[in-house]
């Protein structure tokens, strides 16, 4: 397997300087799909005419947003701060949703803070116009924690509604078979159990997701230098169920482009924005990539491979020239 990651690049300035004279956007700037499908602006979340000239006359039924949530990026915001910070983009997602939309946010749980921001995200959204309506656990592989207390390994995810949006509730089974019988009910005089009435054999996805693989180098999706890039599987799950072929999806923090790809690949259009321009043509390239390649990702290598020379296995986190310098192994989070 090809060993040629790139580091993390929100801590790598070094890799950063590099890659920027490769991004095709500039702050303010939208890329067009050629194929009509898609749009990916160099924006920011919080930017009302940014955003509206994005969406243009689209309407999404769907928003997907994965807002930066970790310790790291806020380090200097108070809860506060970025509670206020979070109303602005969900206000303006609200405002170009189509009259009956879904609306998902993934949203990190501190144990050591209160369950922050989770905790004062909740509260503020009982304040917006949406319903409401599921908290989905993703279970991770890795996690954290200390010798006194349960390892986290949970990623949450929040499910709200806009009017009355399609939920297709039969999209989504797992791999998992169904093996328990039970929920017995009597339908015209006869009792049946569960597996006699269901139609498929595995069950369906419920509220709690543990089927689904975190993403690490060896799969063929990783996309190296994006840290907190979130499984396909998980992006076209609430893809397939909360829209249907040919409508538009919204995604203001698009990192390594996988809600992007994944309407790329559910036949779905997609707009999406990072404030960041070597996260958009990041995504750019991934979608490219799967047109081109058919592939999800790059694996353990990375999307500049033509611009930036093969590194050298020595384990240092300096830009690779060639014959000297391997950027950090990715971090794991
Ligand atoms: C948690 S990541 C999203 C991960 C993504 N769902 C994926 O699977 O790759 C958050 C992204 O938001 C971007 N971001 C941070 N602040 C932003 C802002 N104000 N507007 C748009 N994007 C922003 C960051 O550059 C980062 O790429």
């Amino acid at each position: 397997m090809k060993h040629n990651p790139l580091p993390r690049l929100d801590s790598s300035p070094d890799w950063r300087e590099r890659l920027l004279p490769h991004c095709r956007l500039k702050p303010g700037e939208i890329w067009l799909d050629p194929e009509g499908k898609h749009r990916v602006g160099c924006l920011d979340a919080t930017d009302p005419e940014a955003i509206g000239a994005l969406v243009g006359r689209s309407s999404p039924v769907l928003a997907i947003q994965d807002p930066p949530y970790n310790l790291v990026a806020f380090e200097r915001r108070s809860i506060q701060e970025y509670i206020d910070w979070s109303r602005r983009w969900v206000r303006i997602t609200q405002s170009v949703l189509a009259e009956h939309a879904s609306l998902y946010v993934w949203l990190g749980a501190d144990q050591n803070d209160g369950f922050q921001p989770l905790a004062d995200f909740m509260v503020m959204m009982r304040q917006e116009p949406v319903a409401a309506r599921s908290f989905v656990t993703m279970r991770n592989q890795r996690g954290y924690g200390t010798q006194k207390n349960w390892m986290a390994v949970r990623q949450e995810l929040l499910y709200y509604t806009k009017g009355n949006p399609v939920f297709n509730v039969e999209a989504e089974y797992t791999d998992i078979p169904k093996i328990l019988r039970g929920y017995y009910k009597e339908v015209n005089g006869v009792v049946t159990e569960n597996l006699e009435r269901g139609k498929a054999d595995t069950i369906r996805a419920g509220n709690v997701w543990v089927d689904i693989q975190q993403v690490f180098y060896r799969m063929e999706e990783n996309v190296s230098g994006c840290y907190a890039q979130k499984p396909l599987k998980s992006i076209q799950r609430i893809v397939r169920a909360s829209s249907n072929p040919r409508d538009a999806i919204l995604d203001l923090f698009a990192h390594s482009g996988s809600t992007l790809l994944a309407a790329e690949i559910l036949d779905r259009s997609c707009l999406t924005a990072d404030i960041d321009p070597i996260f958009c043509e990041i995504a750019i390239r991934r979608v490219e990539h799967y047109r081109r390649h058919g592939k999800l990702g790059w694996q353990n290598g990375h999307p500049f491979e033509s611009e930036v020379p093969e590194p050298v296995t020595n384990g240092h986190t300096a830009p690779a020239r060639p014959g000297r310098g391997l950027p950090a192994e990715r971090t794991l989070f």
